[in-house]
């Protein structure tokens, strides 16, 4: 990793003036400018295709940073100092010329010796269309590097994926290119590593003799707000089960990497979604939010959403279960779970220990699934619970089922963003958080038999935890879904 201070360099944006951009990025950057190493090292250029000057942009930033709750001198002073805006019009050559010599005149300006950042905060059809106008006008080289940022999803399937990435490749070597999963800058995600394998403990029992069943769940109480119509054309696996939720499995079932960099990491990533076992119809349900009720308030079908199709079979929701053909999982069901207006905001993981092999408490004690498990939950109330069995202090053997816990916010206080996180890898040239380009296409092929459009889409009401199949296949009452 490398962890010193980035090299002097100019961000270009492309998508400045959109949500991406507004809600995240420029937080991100304005904290990065305040809090980090980053300090006086960038220049961001704002890019699209909305005619407004430097002026403009700059006030666009200032109100970006006030709905995040930043104003004052610092902000417009930074506004002022490190925002530029260029105008890509009808996005035809000679605007791609114009681009690259306001970048060169900028990076005169403020002395940046070449080192460029390309950020595409872009809808997926937008991207390929940009690549290769950045590689046609020269923009792909520079005289110092060239990095450029690719927003999920990447892709809509595994051929639009891999002619993605065959695209890039054209124009840029792989270590280059950052596909962004803004999973992995959440702390609790790149803290799975570490306790892992920064602890003796877990390593031993962390496999099939141990452990019984592993689910993993990502449930928004959120519908599609305003972003119906780019929904439209994702759904469920397409927006978290392809990339997040496989890439938070690929942290927790990989085999300890030969070191903490971008390489090593991807290898154990990879090496978990290759042995993924192909995905039947038995093994999964999707489902799609109808109205209903939450907090006392009633909620909106999501064909009744703004850019939603009233007959849509867009998914909203999506549980499947997996099998790992490797000698540490074989046997070991994955589950995975993710939905919007579901009954509560929370993505956690939880690991269900088998019961001990001798029933030595028999008539009293039953083991249940909730008395041998650890869970990790991601967010929100970052932490750790373990379960365990305890004896009930007083006459004869009773026991309970006791927790350990531990809260992030008890002992670091608020946690940065993962964009914060993410941006400084990029500047810093440091890949352990970014998918590589064989993971992508890996975690696409996992999906296929998900997002062929043959399934069907079973109704559940906003506020529930998705339709009452997903119990189905939680393999005949072996496992139940936490619900909580
Ligand atoms: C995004 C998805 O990648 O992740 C959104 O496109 C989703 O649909 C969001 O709401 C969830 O992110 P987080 O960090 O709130 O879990």
């Amino acid at each position: 990793m490398n962890r010193g201070y980035p090299d002097r360099h100019l961000i270009v944006i492309f998508g400045a003036t959109g949500d991406l951009a507004h809600r995240k990025l420029i937080p991100a950057l304005y904290e990065l400018e305040r809090h980090s190493q980053a300090k006086g090292r960038a220049t961001i250029m704002g890019v699209a295709r909305a005619g407004i000057s430097d002026q403009e942009y700059r006030q666009q930033v200032i109100d970006a940073m006030k709905a995040a709750g930043e104003t004052g001198p610092e902000v417009t002073d930074w506004a002022h100092r490190a925002i530029f805006f260029q105008t890509l019009g009808d996005q035809g050559s000679a605007a791609y010329q114009a681009l690259r010599a306001r970048i060169e005149e900028l990076e005169q300006s403020v002395g940046s010796p070449g080192n460029r950042m390309f950020y595409l905060a872009l809808p997926l059809p937008a991207f390929p269309p940009t690549v290769e106008a950045l590689g046609a006008a020269g923009l792909n080289k520079s005289p110092g590097w060239t990095r450029i940022v690719v927003e999920k999803p990447f892709g809509r399937d595994l051929d639009s994926a891999k002619s993605l990435n065959a695209l890039l490749h054209r124009f840029y070597s792989e270590d280059d290119v950052f596909r962004l999963d803004h999973y992995l800058g959440k702390e609790t995600v790149q803290n799975l590593i570490a306790f892992r394998f920064g602890n003796a403990l877990w390593e031993p029992i962390w496999n099939r003799d141990r452990i019984k069943a592993v689910e993993i769940t990502a449930a928004e109480e959120l519908g599609v707000e305003s972003r119906g119509a780019f929904y439209e054309q994702a759904g469920a696996v397409r927006d978290i089960i392809q990339n997040h939720l496989l890439q938070v499995l690929g942290l927790v079932a990989m085999d300890a990497p030969a070191g903490i960099d971008g390489s090593s990491v991807s290898n154990e990533k990879l090496k978990v979604l290759k042995s993924i076992a192909p995905i039947r119809e038995q093994d999964f349900v999707l489902g799609q939010y109808a109205a209903g009720e939450a907090n006392g308030k009633s909620i909106l079908g999501y064909r009744q959403e703004t850019g939603v199709k009233p007959d849509s079979r867009t998914e909203t929701f999506a549980a499947v279960r997996l099998a790992i053909n490797s000698w540490r999982w074989e046997g070991v069901p994955f589950y995975l779970r993710t939905g919007k207006r579901m009954a509560k905001k929370t993505t956690k993981i939880v690991v269900t220990f088998h019961c001990p092999p001798a029933a030595v408490f028999n008539p009293y004690i039953v083991c249940g699934n909730e008395s041998n498990r650890l869970t990790i939950t991601l967010q929100p109330n970052e932490g750790f619970n373990l379960a365990f069995q305890v004896k009930i202090p007083g006459e004869g053997m009773r026991l309970h089922t006791q927790e350990m816990r531990f809260r992030y916010a008890d002992e670091f206080g608020k946690l940065p963003e993962a964009y914060q996180t993410l941006l400084l890898d990029v500047m810093r040239g440091d890949h352990t958080l970014f998918v590589r380009n064989d993971e992508v296409e890996a975690a696409w092929q996992v999906c296929e038999p998900l997002i062929n459009g043959k399934s069907e889409v079973y109704v559940y009401p906003a506020g529930s935890w998705g339709p009452s199949r997903t119990d189905a296949i939680a393999e005949g009452g072996q496992h139940s879904w936490v619900n909580q």
